[in-house]
């Protein structure tokens, strides 16, 4: 073992009287020899342990604290323009195999990693100090939830993780003597030298998120950003947790479900109440959906939140999936969102958020592109630059964020918080998609939807990928969050299904796909979107309880005009059919797409997707 700089790593250490286990002890010892830091702080989770990290990062140029009367206790960060986002080249599954990761992932074989690691490692928090920081992901002591710590040299990441997971002390009553935890390991990877100044944004130009999974560590290196630092979100919730999902399996017989999905309630005006999940890659309004306001004309019917982001999925002992949001905040695109786009999540935006990346307006508070029609006159950007409207930049970064405690939501879900998690009646997946996809389609069964989640795409914007409108396939929008094999995924989904369908049949969830994204032949969208999604949501809880009407097409059940609600819009039954038509031509170039995907993921593909493609075909055919 490496020997630490200073004194030795026991008179760092200075464990808290609450801490009563020795294998957490003993590792953070370890990691604290590896990396040497100058001290260890143990966070407690505290109000007060928040205002002074905030604090003290104000005194060093890390973040600056909004005008008091306008945004009360609420901060600016600003990253490296170097560190924006997460880096899906930069991510690793290191399992086993290669096959156990899958061809979606970066793999590199464990001792191999731990041998490009160990050195980057060695001494990389010297002259900082390590915040420990222990996390639920879901409520405290919920049979859903896992604990994880993680070891980082960012108080920036202290104080975020606080408001994106159950964090402090409390953590530690869970943890018991011999509790498991999820050990992860976070720095900047920017080391100081004795007498060295730090920078605003310490980072690295090395980057590795490395994952685990046999041995469920996380280790993410060189970044302060988001995902790549925050490890309790897409690191544990998604990468890790997927991989606990699908091995729960082999225990228990079923195993669980760990999901990029948003979870909201609905309920009608004669109070009843649904809940479903719903999964979107970026870019494709999550975070609206999750906080939809139906239109003035669905009087009564009310729309709350669970989460916005990851939904970890267990069944119950009555064969009905139970979820919980296993995250306690949300960390989300600010640009673009207003009052118009999303009241509710301005409305949570009022105090105590940390915003990064955005611009900074000349009276303390923030502004992003999109949130006011005209932008004023002057503005600092995220690079702490002067800027007019003439400057011809973006005032915020495209990916600025903000960081908001989720119950500061004001539809915020009364069970959010419920260790029992709530029961899910529907499934939904949907994708960005100008043509091909209509709006609407409810699966004919599990293993149709399965296919359908499977082969879900997206097109990408030219900023993401430098050509308009090609469609990238994220199943279910989970490729750059999965832990394991792709197809083994599928299978498990698969396997679930029928798992539950032989517990308790009638409650399985439903499954639809849906496209908000339609254009017409100039290139506009044609569906309104936002608050209106209602109107498709209503129609799914309706079919669930057996009270709408459809038609059935090559793909499943949709809704004919009529069976929508369409009070207070003026839309048209040919702008419907604009959105809903199904181009036979089209889908044979769109199953074209299927079949590339099929053959990157043949390893372990399940034969039921094959065979409803072949179903497909020969429907398409007729
Ligand atoms: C996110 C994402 O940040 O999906 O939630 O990229
Ligand atoms: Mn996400």
């Amino acid at each position: 073992m490496n020997q630490p700089v200073m004194g030795g790593v026991a008179a760092l250490l200075n464990v808290p009287a609450y801490i009563k286990q020795q294998k957490l002890i003993n590792w953070v010892a370890e990691i604290a020899a590896l990396t040497k830091p100058a001290r260890i702080y143990w966070c407690d989770g505290s109000q007060e342990e928040y205002d002074r990290l905030c604090g003290e990062m104000v005194a060093a140029g890390t973040m600056k604290k909004l005008n008091q009367e306008k945004r009360p206790n609420s901060y600016l960060a600003c990253s490296d323009p170097t560190d924006v986002a997460r880096v899906e080249d930069r991510t690793f599954i290191c399992s086993n195999s290669k096959e156990e990761a899958g061809p979606t992932n970066n793999w590199m074989a464990p001792a191999d990693m731990r041998a490009t690691l160990n050195p980057l490692f060695d001494g990389c928090m010297a002259g900082r100090t390590m915040y420990v920081v222990p996390f639920s992901m879901g409520p405290l002591g919920s049979p859903i939830a896992h604990i994880g710590v993680e070891l980082s040299d960012s108080a920036y990441v202290a104080v975020n993780m606080r408001i994106m997971t159950r964090m402090g002390k409390a953590v530690y009553d869970v943890l018991g003597t011999d509790g498991e935890f999820v050990p992860c390991v976070h720095t900047v990877g920017a080391p100081l030298t004795a007498g060295q100044k730090d920078v605003a944004w310490p980072c690295n130009a090395t980057k590795y998120i490395v994952h685990f999974p046999e041995t469920r560590e996380i280790w993410s290196y060189g970044s302060g950003y988001g995902g790549n630092a925050l490890l309790g979100k897409k690191c544990f919730a998604l990468r890790i947790a997927s991989n606990m999902g699908h091995q729960a399996a082999a225990v228990d017989g079923k195993g669980w479900l760990a999901e990029h999905m948003l979870i909201l309630g609905v309920e009608s005006p004669e109070g009843k109440k649904h809940y479903v999940a719903a999964a979107f890659p970026s870019a494709c309004g999550k975070t609206n959906f999750a906080m939809l306001i139906p239109p003035a004309s669905f009087d009564g019917w009310k729309v709350t939140t669970i989460g916005d982001d990851i939904a970890w999925i267990k069944p119950g002992a009555d064969g009905r999936l139970y979820a919980i949001n296993p995250e306690a905040g949300y960390f989300g695109v600010a640009p673009g969102t207003n009052t118009r786009t999303n009241s509710n999540c301005m409305a949570s935006l009022g105090s105590d958020t940390i915003f990064t990346n955005v611009a900074l307006t000349d009276d303390g508070d923030i502004w992003w592109e999109g949130l006011t029609k005209e932008a004023p006159a002057h503005l600092i950007d995220w690079q702490g630059k002067d800027w007019t409207p003439a400057s011809g930049t973006k005032a915020a970064h495209p990916n600025a964020r903000f960081t908001v405690a989720a119950t500061q939501n004001p539809v915020i879900d009364p069970a959010w918080d419920d260790p029992a998690g709530v029961p899910i009646s529907a499934f939904i997946f949907g994708g960005r998609r100008s043509t091909t996809v209509p709006l609407v389609t409810e699966a004919r069964n599990w293993v149709e939807g399965v296919y359908m989640a499977a082969t879900m795409g997206s097109e990408t914007t030219a900023a993401a990928a430098g050509q308009m409108g090609v469609v990238r396939r994220d199943p279910f929008a989970m490729l750059p969050f999965m832990g394991y094999n792709m197809s083994d995924y599928f299978q498990h989904w698969l396997n679930m299904g029928e798992k539950l369908g032989q517990l308790n049949a009638a409650a399985l969830p439903k499954i639809y796909c849906v496209n908000w994204f339609r254009t017409d032949e100039q290139g506009h969208f044609v569906w309104p979107g936002f608050g209106d999604n209602m109107r498709v949501l209503k129609w799914m809880l309706e079919r669930i309880e057996g009270k709408a009407g459809g038609i059935e097409n090559i793909f499943g059940t949709t809704p004919r005009f009529g069976d929508l609600k369409w009070d207070g819009i003026p839309f048209s039954p040919e702008e419907f059919e604009t959105i809903t038509s199904i181009d036979k031509d089209a889908w044979r170039e769109e199953l074209k797409l299927h079949d590339e995907l099929f053959a990157k993921l043949a390893y372990h593909l399940p034969t039921e997707l094959t065979a409803v493609k072949a179903e497909l075909e020969k429907r398409l055919a007729r």
